[in-house]
């Protein structure tokens, strides 16, 4: 079991497992600096764990305050791990095709550029999900197999893992915090 460092923890926009996602920051105690992209505020305010993540005492960014240094953070050895959870299939496609130009995507490639370990959430794993919408009403959907095969690639990058449900989050030993 591999024990890291300062976390990078990207919350996209994504229903699909954003409040389990929410549910391991907060019992994992996990060190991490949390950054939301626009739509993955959007929606986490729609699932109502806004509040939560703020209230876990972690250092929490936006995609508004903060666009590209990734750069900066990950080369300069501020981050030991990316996280990337739940991870929406418009990020994975971006990412997967070497496009850089959101939060998301940038801190991707900066972080596979410095060699810095990547652990990726999506929830388009398989051809049919059961989602919750925010009322809490169960809905199917179904991932294209644009979506399956641009995942297939991403986890072919050197240094990045796929995670294939929340409940892997924790085979993970991050670091507590202090
Ligand atoms: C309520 C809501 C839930 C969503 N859930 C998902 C999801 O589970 N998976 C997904 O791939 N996209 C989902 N989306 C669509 C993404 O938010 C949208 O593609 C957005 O552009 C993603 O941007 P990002 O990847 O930069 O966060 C959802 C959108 C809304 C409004």
């Amino acid at each position: 079991m591999k024990k890291f460092g300062k976390i990078c923890w990207v919350i996209t926009g994504a229903g699909h497992f954003m409040a389990e996602t929410c549910d391991f920051l907060a019992s994992a105690g996990v060190s991490a600096d949390i950054y939301f992209t626009r739509a993955g505020l959007e929606v986490a305010r729609r699932y109502r764990q806004i509040e939560r993540v703020e209230g876990l005492g972690l250092r929490v960014f936006r995609e508004n305050d903060f666009s590209s240094s990734g750069l900066v953070f990950f080369a300069g050895g501020h981050y030991e791990a990316l996280v990337i959870a739940p991870a929406t299939s418009n990020t994975i496609a971006k990412c997967a095709l070497g496009i850089a130009d959101s939060l998301a995507s940038n801190f991707f490639a900066q972080a596979g550029k410095s060699r810095v370990p990547i652990f990726v959430l999506p929830t388009d794993a398989e051809s049919e999900i059961m989602s919750v919408t925010p009322s809490g009403r169960r809905i199917p959907i179904h991932p294209r197999p644009v979506d399956l095969l641009r995942l297939e690639e991403m986890g072919r990058f050197p240094g990045v893992t796929v995670l294939r449900s929340p409940r892997e989050l924790d085979v993970l030993e991050w670091p507590s915090c202090p």
